[in-house]
């Protein structure tokens, strides 16, 4: 079986899997990394929005040969630590999640909105195509737009280092030259999408182990404690 060397959430990572595999399987099975959801499994939806050299691609419709010499960042890559990135920081203030199922693609979309366009307009807003099954488009556009401010107010540059626009820069030979292998089931989340699963859709929103519990203690201020 072929073995593709990529960057991936910062991590030179290496992996067996077959050309023409689903990179969202790769991803999810392989890596462990389950941010990015299946919803269609045929770039309708955008559940599984990710980036790749700092551009939205939606890694169910992208084979995995294709990650080669690749940088992408999912959901649990956006955050700096425990530093939140604007937009994550918006969507908790916003409160947009219900479920949560369509919320990392979400987010992933409205980043790479942002870098392309520092303050959308409704119509920009209303040209993302995630689908989100319980409803939340509005207070997405209003994240969006709370985003959009906080990422001027910071001088125009994201927590991952990028003005709007700018793109994440392929990744060079040399950078995949000594891959490592990432543990599988490292840090992801998912969002369950039954009853009673507003934490765990604020998990999924951001990703990260250590980020998920200040997600879990924000969301235990306002509506009890999380569930297990
Ligand atoms: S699962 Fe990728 S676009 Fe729907
Ligand atoms: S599908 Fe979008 S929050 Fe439930």
């Amino acid at each position: 079986m072929p073995k593709y060397s990529f960057r991936l959430n910062g991590e030179r990572v290496q992996v067996d899997a077959p050309a023409d595999l689903a990179a969202l399987w790769t991803l999810r099975d392989k890596l462990g990394v389950t941010g990015p959801k299946y919803g269609c499994g045929i770039n309708v939806c955008k559940a599984c929005t990710s980036l790749v050299d700092g551009k939205a691609f939606n890694p169910c419709a992208t084979n995995t040969s294709d990650l080669q010499g690749r940088d992408i960042t999912t959901i649990e890559g956006l955050a700096d630590g425990d530093v939140l990135h604007p937009v994550q920081e918006a969507w908790l203030e916003q409160d947009v999640p219900q479920c949560g199922y369509c919320q990392p693609g979400q987010i992933m979309s409205a980043v790479d909105l942002l870098r392309r366009t520092s303050n959308p307009t409704d119509a920009e807003i209303d040209a993302i195509e995630n689908v989100c099954r319980c409803g939340t488009y509005f207070r997405v556009r209003q994240a969006i737009k709370s985003a959009a401010a906080k990422i001027q107010a910071a001088g125009g540059v994201d927590v991952a280092g990028l003005a709007p626009g700018a793109g994440g820069g392929a990744v060079s030979a040399s950078d995949v030259s000594a891959p490592v292998e990432v543990a599988a089931g490292s840090s992801a989340l998912a969002a369950t999408g039954g009853a009673g699963t507003v934490a765990a859709a604020g998990a999924a929103v951001v990703g990260a182990g250590a980020v998920a519990a200040k997600v879990a203690e924000h969301l235990r201020e306002q509506d009890g404690p999380a569930p297990a």
